[in-house]
């Protein structure tokens, strides 16, 4: 995997890192199980989710309680776990203050459940509920967040894990465990920092940028594993903009999946790991002796963020065995479609005249109009699709970063193979549903569009979504 650049990490890792060592010592000691809804608990097989006002403590104990919008009163949302094939029907209510909708994160869904609003259905308004019904083709680790001004109702809480289970079972459930990673930006008192919403600073460099990270909703929890037996890790990055490094090997652990779509065998990886917004890494660790195990990403020199608490065991040994890869439709890579995706704008130097409302404009107009970022020339969503593809054709993107900043950019409804890096093809060219891109970084993928609908295509930083990185495509 690319490594970040230090120079866009540097300045909030030193926060994350002052601020914990003024206070690390006395946070901990909550263990972090997420609450879980499964199809099993509810009588008619349905979810109920409503998304509403409420209040949650960031920064342990000892930080103040933040205002947030929460997925059933739970931080992060309540866990969703479904079985493969399975027909999963959630009812929604809305019961914030503003219009919101439920994008269900790298499954590849029927496109009027997609959760986009003003793509594939109408914002769900305040007091109003939508019926969610659909069905999930591959097992993996997935996520839900609100995908109407994601920008804003992400960063404040509307997020949840939605896991998909192999048709058999593979790691018992103390021993398959999600993380669910946030990054905050928190003010003085530990409480979700509110007045610099939406600024336009932000979304012109890297992004809403946090001071400190929960681990299921949690600040530094301790999670506990059993020695010598197979442990299974969701990692799934929620944070609004923060790439974050890990280095499994430090904790002897290695990667079985990403973004959902395991491997066919486990990997290990020497060195860091990038998990960009919205990515997720699925990783097995099988604890050799009881004790503390850190949980760090790498900010320069390593930082804990939670600790697992080995223990002896208390369940039987079972030998180690994977879930099969998902069968995902092969790209005729003969018989492609090749299409240019020219990432432009953000400040250092990025800024370039663009397209907006069928209009071509200056720079600073385009500031004006809080557009900032684009594809191909083109700031914003268009009425018109980027492309449009025959059902069954297969989509290479050729992908370029003409701007200063690194970009996770994520397709709707699909997922692609990453095949080539600055004109390098790729050992392992993984499955995905959201790749990142460096600085003047070429990128080549290819998919298949065999789902009829219109899609997104969008940087996974919300903010530089929100600020013109985003269009999408028909396939019919
Ligand atoms: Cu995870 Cu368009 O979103
Ligand atoms: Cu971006």
């Amino acid at each position: 995997m690319p490594r970040l650049p230090r120079k866009h990490l540097a300045p909030t890792s030193a926060q994350w890192s002052r601020r914990g060592f003024l206070k690390a010592g006395m946070l901990g000691a909550s263990a972090a199980l997420l609450p879980r809804l499964s199809l099993a608990a509810s009588g008619d097989g349905q979810f109920e989710l409503t998304a509403a006002m409420g209040k949650a403590r960031l920064y342990g104990a000892d930080g103040g309680l933040s205002d947030l919008w929460l997925y059933n009163d739970s931080l992060p949302g309540p866990e969703i776990r479904v079985r493969r094939g399975e027909r999963v029907q959630v009812r929604f209510t809305n019961n914030l203050e503003e219009a919101t909708s439920v994008h269900w994160h790298g499954i590849r869904i029927d496109n009027a459940m997609d959760g986009v609003a003003g793509l594939t259905q109408p914002a769900v308004q305040p007091g109003e509920s939508f019926d969610y019904d659909f069905v999930v083709p591959d097992a993996g680790t997935f996520w839900y967040h609100a995908h109407t001004m994601s920008w804003n109702q992400v960063p404040r809480g509307l997020a949840g894990s939605l896991i998909v289970e192999d048709d058999d079972r593979h790691f018992p459930p103390e021993r398959d465990l999600t993380l669910f990673l946030s990054d905050w930006r928190l003010d003085e008192d530990g409480r979700l920092e509110l007045t610099s919403f939406g600024a336009m600073h932000d979304f012109a460099h890297a992004g809403r940028l946090g001071n400190w990270l929960t681990i299921n909703g949690k600040s530094m929890p301790e999670i506990p594993l059993q020695k010598e037996r197979w442990h299974r890790l969701r990692l799934i990055n929620a944070s609004p903009a923060r790439i974050l490094d890990i280095s499994p090997e430090r904790f002897d652990a290695r990667v079985i999946a990403l973004d959902g779509q395991s491997f066919e065998t486990p990997r290990d990886v020497s060195g860091i790991i990038q998990l960009a917004p919205a990515q997720r890494m699925d990783l097995i660790v099988r604890p050799q002796k009881t004790g503390a195990l850190p949980f760090e990403m790498m900010t320069g020199k390593p930082f804990t963020f939670a600790t697992f608490q080995v223990a002896e065991a208390v369940e039987e040994d079972i030998p180690l065995s994977l879930p099969p890869p998902n069968p995902l439709p092969e790209p005729d890579l003969d018989d492609a479609m090749v299409l240019p995706l020219v990432m432009a704008g953000g400040a250092m130097g990025g800024m370039t005249s663009m397209m907006h409302d069928g209009t071509q404009m200056s720079p600073r107009s385009l500031m004006e109009a809080g557009m900032v970022w684009g594809f191909n020339g083109i700031a914003g969503m268009e009425g018109n699709p980027m492309f449009s593809a025959e059902k069954g054709k297969t989509i290479v993107l050729e992908s370029r970063n003409d701007t200063a900043f690194p970009h996770a950019i994520h397709l709707h409804g699909h997922h692609f193979k990453v095949l080539a890096r600055n004109g390098k093809a790729l050992d392992r060219q993984d499955w995905r549903d959201t790749y990142t891109s460096e600085p003047e970084e070429t990128v080549r993928i290819a998919f298949v569009a065999d789902n009829p609908g219109k899609w997104l295509i969008h940087c996974h930083m919300l903010g530089h979504a929100a600020s013109g990185m985003m269009t999408w495509f028909e396939v019919g």
